[in-house]
């Protein structure tokens, strides 16, 4: 069947940062399932078939990847789609400590999963999600951070709501 890892995000909307993680995944692994996470207490900008939508028309070009919504614990979806791995970008310092306590965690529910990080870009070392949220609701260009294809949708969408 081949090694299957999974990325998994909130991807509330997808930045050019997540796009270079999982096509960097893509080449490491057989498969990668991009895993959307439907969190109930959360109210996203985009909701999770749009956050789908936007995810796949970004990575039409990578064959091997499949884009899923989750909900529950990633532990438990990833045994249940017999993935081997989950691949995360690391930006600075300051993702370090989160990102450890949900690795050790996963690994403590599911012991056969490993976590592995890649480090993020320099190009996208500061770039987050949040940020572009910010930089398009007070008008900001945010064609460094998104993917062009994307743009209009994810600016429309942004722009003035704060
Ligand atoms: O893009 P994000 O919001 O930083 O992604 C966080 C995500 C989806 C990876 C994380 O919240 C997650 O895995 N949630 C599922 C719930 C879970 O498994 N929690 C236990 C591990 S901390």
């Amino acid at each position: 069947m081949g090694k299957i890892a999974i990325c998994p995000g909130s991807f509330d909307p997808v930045t050019l940062g997540h796009i270079d993680i999982i096509g960097r995944a893509s080449k490491m692994f057989d498969k990668v399932i991009v895993a959307v996470l439907i969190n109930p207490n959360k109210r996203p900008s985009f909701d999770i078939n749009e956050r789908i939508g936007l995810l796949s028309e970004a990575t039409k070009g990578i064959k091997n990847i499949e884009i899923v919504s989750f909900d529950g614990l990633l532990a438990d979806y990833a045994k249940e789609k017999n993935a081997v791995a989950v691949v995360k970008g690391l930006r600075a310092v300051s993702d370090f400590e989160y990102e450890f306590q949900m690795a050790l965690t996963n690994k403590k529910l599911n012991p056969e999963l490993e976590t592995i990080f890649l480090t993020a870009n320099s190009q996208y070392m500061y770039l987050s999600s949040s940020m572009v949220k910010q930089v398009a609701s007070f008008g900001g260009d945010i064609s460094d951070f998104v993917p062009a294809c994307l743009y209009d949708k994810i600016y429309n969408r942004l722009k003035g709501v704060s």
